[in-house]
């Protein structure tokens, strides 16, 4: 008997049914042992407490395009999981617990960067954990790509879209939030996808003179509207200079619901322009998950139920198709900053034969680029460099800065200059 637990961990997004659905489709498929399949409900809660459903394969059928998670989620934040609950459960001891009173083989944990630290914890507690990168931020270290994003893109997208009709009959600037508070990942594909002229993310403090220059610019020479695409966690040059704490100090002593009432305020102010704001909010990680994310999902959940049944465990599944092998010159010359945090890559053997129902074994047009990470935490840049020497220019190419600065600077047709994105 394989006896596996399942839970789905943080904010919710549309993929995370479809990736459990990878997991338990290849599992039954691929499995020499029965399976007996354990959905904690609501997260680590579900763990922490005891709350579980045991499943059947037909839980998992028909779940592909519902978006949310069958089993519900909550937010355990990893920075308190040695401060006991509020009835005094202490949390680790309690998942411990769990995990073993079910006697379970292996713990499947959908989850963003915090989960994830928590699903390290608990492999450093004896417990085989494999970690599979949720989020439709896409900011989990170790991966290109998180399941969720693509279907948000697509929402936010669609947002920007719609607002042109109007914004554009009405002659108005408008303002939309984009989900993001510390990575401005949606914002920027969602700006770019939907030709917002302006993007403004927590990556880049933004200079307000040059979004105000950009509108005047865009009425001066005969535009009717602006698009001004701005993450939840957009920063001004201003802001970025003060300490965190003046930084949070000001953010609680803020009157308007976010930053982009303030940011519609004053570009009506200097500009004159009927100025609106628009925030999709939540309808970001709602709905049903695109193609894209539906493929990646999958990919996701195979790729872990196959290391399960190999006895790896310890892992984040990942995709990591660009920087896993070679520094060209031409990448070199991007140097730093580069890609992603990379803890010693590793291949996963490749697919055997398929059969017509492709989940056994998986087709390998259903295998992500397979890498999967140490659940450990990102390097520090003084290691990075360090494995960088010893791995040599031909040798894997370890890095620590955020990637998107790369993306920017490759995107054609923008410039970017104090913070801005804008249509070069
Ligand atoms: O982490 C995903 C995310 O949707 C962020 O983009 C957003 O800032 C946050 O969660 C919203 O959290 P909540 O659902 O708790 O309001």
């Amino acid at each position: 008997m394989l006896r596996i637990g399942l839970l789905t961990s943080g904010g919710d997004c549309q993929a995370l049914n479809a990736t459990m659905r990878g997991i338990v489709k290849t599992l039954m498929t691929n499995s020499e042992e029965p399976i007996e399949i354990y959905g904690f409900e609501d997260g680590y809660q579900g763990l922490i407490y005891s709350r579980f459903r045991v499943m059947s394969p037909a839980d998992f059928s028909g779940i592909l395009t519902r978006g949310g998670t069958i089993l519900g989620t909550s937010r355990t934040p990893f920075k308190r999981l040695d401060v006991p609950e509020a009835d005094g459960v202490e949390k680790v001891p309690a998942m411990v617990h769990t995990y073993h009173k079910l006697q379970l083989d292996c713990l499947f944990m959908l989850g963003g960067n915090g989960s994830t630290k928590t699903a390290n914890r608990l492999r450093e507690e004896g417990l085989n954990v494999i970690a599979l990168p949720k989020t439709i931020d896409n900011d989990t270290w170790g991966t290109e790509l998180t399941f969720g994003f693509t279907s948000a893109i697509d929402v936010a997208t669609k947002c920007i879209d719609d607002i042109h009709t109007t914004a554009s009959s009405h002659g108005r600037v408008f303002v939309i939030e984009i989900m993001g508070h510390k990575v401005g990942w949606i914002p920027l594909y969602a700006g770019v996808a939907g030709g917002a002229d302006v993007i403004l993310i927590p990556e880049i403090p933004y200079d307000m003179d040059n979004v105000i220059k950009t509108i005047e610019h865009r009425m001066e020479t005969g535009s009717r509207f602006t698009i001004v695409a701005v993450a939840e966690g957009a920063i001004s040059k201003e802001d970025a200079a003060l300490s965190k704490k003046e930084y949070k100090k000001k953010l609680a002593e803020r009157t308007s619901p976010s930053i982009v009432y303030d940011i519609a305020k004053e570009i009506e102010a200097k500009t004159g322009r009927e100025t609106r704001v628009a925030i999709p909010g939540h309808t970001q990680r709602g709905g049903q998950p695109d193609a894209q994310d539906r493929i990646f999902a999958t990919q996701c959940g195979v790729e872990a139920a196959l290391g399960c049944l190999r006895g790896e465990f310890g892992y984040m599944i990942a995709r990591c198709a660009t920087y896993r092998s070679r520094r060209s010159p031409a990448s070199s010359s991007m140097s730093t900053p580069r890609a992603t945090w990379c803890a010693r890559p590793r291949r996963w053997a490749s697919a055997s034969a398929t059969n017509s129902l492709g989940w056994n074994p998986p087709h390998r047009a259903l295998r992500p680029r397979p890498t999967y990470f140490d659940l450990a935490p990102p390097l520090t840049p003084s290691k990075v460099a360090n494995r960088n020497r010893r791995a040599g220019p031909e040798g894997p190419a370890f890095t620590y800065s955020p990637r998107l600065f790369v993306f920017l600077l490759r995107v054609p047709g923008l410039k970017f200059s104090c913070g801005e994105i804008v249509p070069a």
